[in-house]
């Protein structure tokens, strides 16, 4: 089973990412074959960017994964921009096998369009086709995501059918994987939205590399909503969302959290599950901190990792390329 997922270089990882995406990468990478994870530079620059800092971040994001525990000998880790097939496969999907109108309909570029105070590039409105060209360029069989990514996944089928279609057979159709619990992690002032590095708050937000003391205070300061009792319900997102992050840092169901925190009030729960979080992450942190220092070794990591999947792509593009009368005949 072929295994690939994407994570920006933008901005800081929070818990979000952590729960709902990072810690699947680590647990699907001996299930892949290989299972390859992309740090997707070419995504971070459909919105404003200034070139140093997006260098930067990427050293973070990808120190972030190797300290979570990818392991570049049982998995390929990679900067998008450092295999060209991503770009090439991006035009030829959006010329032949994207409708225009299913472009409009995503949700995450109505969002952050809106967001945009100077340009709203064509690049934002070509996220998704970058996205279906990540996917499709390694015949994926399946891609971890958290729950915000549905739709563009959904939309990576729909390209691969349109394509498949009108050319015959070339593209694997990909299935996607959204864990049952910590899909959709909720910012922690603003429970009614997800955590998000470009629309939360600073205090709603955990990032993996906050300090014990941070976190500990955004925990306390968490919003939670009227009652007192540490139990599930839709009138209750932000007891819920601290019920769902405390179930998954300590790997238990909610319900054992329901019965743990039976006879607790808020304010008790709200400091367990801050311990909870911040024992989760020390490790991370500890490491990250060793890794992020050299990075002449992240960018021979990278390096390695681009070849790899390089050697994958090609094949695949060309093919495609070839079904669609491009360049020379494949013989
Ligand atoms: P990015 O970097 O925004 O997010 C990386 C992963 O984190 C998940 N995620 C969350 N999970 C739970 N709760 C949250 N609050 C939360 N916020 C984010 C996302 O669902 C994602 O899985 N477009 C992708 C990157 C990408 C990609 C791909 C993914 C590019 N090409 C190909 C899969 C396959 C993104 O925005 O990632």
């Amino acid at each position: 089973m072929r295994i690939f997922s994407g994570i920006q270089p933008t901005g800081r990882k929070h818990l979000g990412n952590y729960i709902g995406a990072i810690s699947q990468y680590v647990r699907l990478q001996d299930e892949g074959d290989p299972a390859i994870y992309c740090v997707v530079d070419l995504h971070a620059i459909t919105v404003n960017y200034d070139p140093a800092e997006l260098r930067d971040r990427l050293y973070d994001t990808t120190a972030i994964l190797l300290a979570s525990g990818l392991d570049p000998e049982r998995c390929i880790l990679f900067r998008q921009s450092d295999v060209a097939e991503h770009t090439e496969l991006t035009w030829m999907l959006a010329a032949t096998s994207t409708a225009h109108g299913d472009l409009n309909r995503m949700h995450q570029f109505k969002d952050k369009a809106i967001a945009q105070r100077e340009l709203v590039s064509a690049g934002l409105f070509f996220y998704p086709v970058l996205m279906a060209a990540d996917i499709l360029a390694y015949n994926t069989d399946l891609v971890p995501v958290g729950d915000d990514q549905r739709q563009h996944l959904e939309l990576a089928r729909e390209i691969a059918n349109k394509f498949n279609s009108r050319f015959g057979e070339t593209f694997v159709v990909p299935e996607f994987t959204i864990p049952d619990v910590g899909a959709r992690i909720m910012d922690l002032q603003a429970p009614e939205n997800k955590m998000s590095t470009t629309s939360s708050s600073e205090a709603g937000t955990i990032y993996v590399l906050d300090e014990p003391k941070a976190i500990e205070k955004k925990f306390k300061s968490a919003v939670t909503d009227s009652g007192s009792d540490v139990v599930r319900d839709k009138e209750k997102p932000g007891i819920s969302n601290l019920i769902e992050i405390y179930a998954v840092v300590r790997g238990v169901t909610m319900e054992a959290v329901e019965s743990e925190f039976a006879d607790s009030r808020y304010g008790e729960f709200k400091q367990a599950v801050a311990d909870a979080v911040i024992e989760y992450l020390a490790p991370v942190q500890e490491k990250y901190t060793e890794l992020r220092a050299d990075e002449a070794n992240l960018e021979a990591v990278l390096a390695a990792g681009a070849a790899k999947a390089s050697a994958i792509a090609q094949p695949i593009v060309a093919r495609a390329r070839d079904k669609m009368g491009l360049g020379r005949p494949v013989v």
